[in-house]
């Protein structure tokens, strides 16, 4: 399988409960590397702009709110399959059908907070992660 990058957003639910250290075990133990990471505050017109594709649904600004409520983590992982496995190791969007172990099982609050956010595909990855980062932040 092909090395990948995929961008990995530890929203404000887990930051405020300082749940940085144990999301990043999480990746780290499924091989993923993380080759970029910073911590930023969102506006919620940034927020905005990286959910645009979200705009039309009725949630879409509680999670621009909520997005922009605290700091996030952003990140890129690297690894062998990456895009599948951090979802994977994410689990499902509902916490209530993530699978024993994953993150949102063990920490998300609710379908809203919910902990991540990981890419979902190869050209949704180099857009998320073109957001945030320029090529010399990220150190593979
Ligand atoms: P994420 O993987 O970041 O992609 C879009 C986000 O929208 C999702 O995680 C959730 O945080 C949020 N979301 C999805 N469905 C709902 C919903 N039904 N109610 C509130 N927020 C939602």
């Amino acid at each position: 399988m092909a090395i990948e990058r995929t961008l990995s957003i530890i929203k404000p639910d887990a930051t405020k409960r300082n749940l940085t250290g144990k999301i990043n075990a999480k990746f780290e133990e499924a091989g993923l590397t993380i080759v970029a990471q910073k911590r930023i505050q969102l506006s919620k017109a940034q927020a905005g702009t990286f959910y645009a594709v979200h705009k039309e649904r009725p949630f879409y600004d509680e999670l621009c709110e909520f997005m922009a409520s605290a700091p996030v983590v952003v990140q890129v992982l690297e690894g062998e399959g990456a895009i599948a496995k951090n979802r994977e190791v994410m689990g499902a969007t509902n916490p209530a059908d993530a699978e024993p172990g994953t993150i949102r099982a063990e920490f998300a609050e609710s379908v809203g907070e919910n902990s991540v956010h990981g890419s979902d595909a190869p050209e949704t990855a180099a857009e998320e992660i073109a957001f945030f980062f320029a090529g010399l932040e990220i150190v593979g």
